[in-house]
């Protein structure tokens, strides 16, 4: 890190005092070094046909919103055959559409009409598991141990004279044993749901197998791939014994656990990075890179879901021949302290740049209590996994404000960003889903001890006053929405001052037109340990000042800069409040 310019391209003081740079301005020839991605959840966004489950015609319908709001990509959750026992991560067929979603030319018709609005689309790759009811692991049953079949999943026998234990002492993700045991006595191993066998990557079957879907979904037209599990796919030689719980999604509380210094064996073992140079082989082949003819334009990428214990082992999936991106988790889980958030902006840039690969943001997707109600719950505590009744609740407006000011922090920062739907309406989870609504496998598995991710993954409210809000034509939703979403929807916030989606939609416009994803980034120090104050500059372009306060007291806005967009209402005498972030330009 070296010091920072206190003058912008025009010579006009920065910042009350010198600070740091963190990050230096990069070439934004690359779209997806600083694209935002709206994380679209099929079965929630649009109901075409009124059955209470989003679909593919119901999502291209809707596209032309996302223009509006100002995204330059799209990512689909599957949207594969599917017997639906984690929502879609348990594909049976990765060729296919689920006829829930619609049909393969729907999703051709979806491409290309994202395409035609100038929206890349990245869908959802589920390589660590199958769905049981896969041809593949239908075929590994009826054939038995030793056959080929049970080569392409993870088959052990079990323990004990009678094989009646299971093969090791793994947890699944979702609660309960990782292994299930089958009629003729073998135990195959699932870290999530029973329905989800792991697949066996030592297999060159299985390699195969994902380079040609890779392939096949190239071919279709679509822009890249967010990998599920990326850090699961190998495990450890032996599949040793782990005492400690097999955590994903984050160790909910928010901690990093070091283990004691052992290893998880079944995660983020360095095998994987082996398939992720492979894969990249094959997404080059489609715009071959270091040829006059590359356009990076039409580079298709790959970004990793690895829910590593800290950015630098996130950095090593996106090296040079490896993945495009992998999602910055550690920014989600930074506590609401000015000290976090800075440390993880920092940590995660210095990541990044040790590669050479772009950081990625994120404060919400359709695996954690959405970041308008996170945020409202007491700071530095336990980062529950999901909220209902019974359960303490989130300060409501208190997270808003606060959502509102994380996203204005998030949307300054250099990088690719990822929205998750409904967070431009500042919708919260729903923390009072009646139990038997809910649907997500975690709930059942861990013996009602987790109430699971149903409460981020409610349908979208597009008309306050329309049956399910308009998410479809009919009042059936797949699950309750709650009455504030009626409230939230976006006819209800569309051209209004002061709401959340014009906020984002000020962001998001603000941001490509200062094109703060591919700038530089300095702190700026002088404003106390309650405030977080960026500058995002590169030559010849305006400096963005954030500065989001974190503290009990206000904070005077600093001479020379007025206020481009703020997250909330100044002072009466124009300071800039608690839990509040503004974007400063240097004054006319
Ligand atoms: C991560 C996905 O985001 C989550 O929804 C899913 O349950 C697990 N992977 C298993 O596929």
């Amino acid at each position: 890190m070296t010091t920072a310019e206190t003058t912008d391209a025009l010579g006009r003081i920065l910042a009350p005092a010198a600070g740091v740079r963190l990050h230096r301005a990069d070439d934004d020839s690359a779209w997806w070094r600083h694209a935002v991605i709206y994380q679209i959840y099929p079965r929630s966004w649009a109901d075409s046909d009124g059955d209470g489950v989003g679909d593919l015609p119901g999502i291209t319908v809707r596209l032309p919103y996302l223009r509006d709001l100002g995204v330059d990509a799209i990512w689909l959750s599957p949207f594969y055959t599917s017997p639906q026992a984690d929502a879609g991560y348990d594909v049976a067929d990765y060729r296919d559409i689920d006829p829930i979603f619609g049909k393969l030319a729907d999703v051709d018709a979806l491409i290309e009409a994202a395409h035609g609005l100038c929206l890349r689309v990245i869908v959802d790759l589920v390589p660590n598991h199958s769905s049981d009811e896969h041809a593949w692991f239908q075929s590994a049953l009826s054939t038995g141990p030793g056959s080929l079949e049970r080569e392409r999943y993870v088959f052990r026998d079990g323990l004990g004279d009678d094989g009646a234990q299971p093969p090791n002492n793994w947890e699944s993700v979702f609660g309960g044993p990782a292994w299930t045991r089958v009629a003729d006595g073998q135990w195959y191993l699932h870290l999530f749901d029973p329905k989800q066998p792991d697949f066996n990557w030592e297999n060159p079957e299985v390699r195969a197998e994902f380079e040609s879907i890779l392939r096949y979904w190239l071919d279709r037209g679509v822009d890249g791939f967010r990998v599920d599990v990326a850090h699961g796919l190998i495990k450890a030689e032996g599949l040793p014994d782990w005492d400690e719980p097999l955590h994903m999604l984050g160790d909910a509380d928010g901690v990093d656990h070091d283990h004691g210094g052992k290893h998880p064996p079944m995660w983020d073992q360095d095998g994987v990075h082996e398939v992720y140079r492979e894969w990249r082989r094959v997404l080059n082949s489609y715009n071959p890179v270091d040829t006059p003819g590359h356009d990076p334009a039409h580079d298709r990428v790959l970004c990793a879901e690895a829910w590593v214990d800290s950015p630098e082992r996130a950095a090593r999936y996106v090296r040079a021949d490896e993945m495009h991106q992998a999602f910055n988790f550690d920014f989600l889980q930074a506590p609401w302290r000015a000290s976090d958030l800075l440390e993880s902006i920092e940590d995660s840039l210095a990541a990044g740049d040790a590669v050479g690969a772009p950081t990625t943001w994120v404060l919400s997707n359709h695996d954690v209590v959405r970041h308008a109600s996170r945020l409202g719950l007491p700071v530095g505590e336990r980062r529950p996994n999901g909220i209902g009744i019974g359960d303490p609740q989130p300060d409501a407006a208190l997270g808003l404000q606060r959502a509102r000011a994380a996203t204005t922090l998030m949307l300054a920062l250099p990088g690719s960003a990822y929205l998750y739907q409904g967070e431009e309406l500042g919708l919260p989870d729903s923390t009072d889903m009646p139990d038997e609504a809910r649907q997500d496998p975690t709930w059942e598995r861990s013996g009602h001890e987790e109430r699971g991710r149903d409460g981020c993954r409610v349908p979208m409210p597009w008309e306050g006053d329309a049956p399910s809000y308009g998410f479809g034509p009919s009042d059936r939703t797949w699950l309750p929405q709650p009455e504030i979403y009626g409230s939230l929807a976006v006819d209800r916030q569309r051209g209004v001052a002061g709401s959340t989606l014009e906020l984002y939609r000020a962001l998001l416009a603000a941001r490509r037109d200062l094109r703060l994803g591919s700038g530089s980034l300095s702190r700026i120090d002088g404003y106390g340990d309650d405030v977080v104050a960026l500058v995002n500059a590169a030559d010849g372009r305006a400096s963005v000042q954030v500065l989001v306060n974190l503290g009990v007291g206000a904070v005077p806005v600093p001479e020379g800069w007025e206020v481009l967009i703020a997250s909330g209402p100044a002072t009466a005498d124009g300071q800039l409040p608690t839990d509040t972030a503004v974007w400063l330009r240097p004054a006319e």
